[in-house]
């Protein structure tokens, strides 16, 4: 592997694993690097600087987590459509959580889906939310189907967590 962090990311999450009372040979991954569980739970894994994260769930299940970064403002444009009728540029330090629990919804969203051609910003909107609701509504519409999903997310620290689940 690469480099340490590289290392302890894959540590990390063989130690969460084992927290659940999983080991390694429950864990697959498909041709995409979509990670599977051999016992029919879902599962997703996200790395962000020191920070490992995994949820398991009997529902299809995304998680991302990323850290607060200014500079997301710049990329804004390349992700985000639908939602800028609900941000406010003006009050920057909002501005940019949103825009980084946006990036996590579409980044977990993305990975339930795991559908090549999905663009983030044409395909996902993100209804409305505030900070403090701490969930909210999002959608998919991709080649003539529309799919429902339930969003939550936290801060930790200056992270901003996110997990998604797919409406039943
Ligand atoms: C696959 C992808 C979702 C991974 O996200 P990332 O931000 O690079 O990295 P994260 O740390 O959040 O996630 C890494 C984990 O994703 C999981 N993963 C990798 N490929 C995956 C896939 N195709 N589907 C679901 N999960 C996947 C793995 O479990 C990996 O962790 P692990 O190697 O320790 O098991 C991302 O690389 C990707 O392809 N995103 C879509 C790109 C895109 O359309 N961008 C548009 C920008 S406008």
């Amino acid at each position: 592997m690469k480099s340490e962090l590289h290392q302890r990311a894959f540590l990390s999450v063989r130690k969460l694993l084992q927290e659940k009372g999983y080991t390694d040979f429950d864990l697959e991954y498909d041709e995409f690097g979509k990670p599977h569980l051999n016992d029919g739970n879902h599962i997703s894994i996200s790395h962000s600087h020191e920070f490992s994260t995994l949820i398991i769930s009997n529902q299809k299940v995304g998680i991302d987590i990323e850290l607060q970064r200014e500079k997301i403002i710049k990329i804004a444009n390349k992700f985000v459509d639908y939602e800028f009728e609900f941000l406010n540029k003006q009050n920057q330090e909002n501005y940019i959580k949103k825009l980084t629990v946006i990036w996590g919804i579409k980044e977990s969203i993305f990975k339930i889906c795991n559908e090549i051609g999905i663009s983030f910003k044409n395909h996902i909107q993100a209804k409305a939310f505030e900070m403090k609701d701490k969930s909210g509504r999002a959608s998919l519409h991709f080649q003539n189907k529309t799919e429902l999903f339930s969003f939550h997310f936290e801060e930790i620290e200056n992270f901003i967590l996110v997990y998604v689940f797919e409406k039943q």
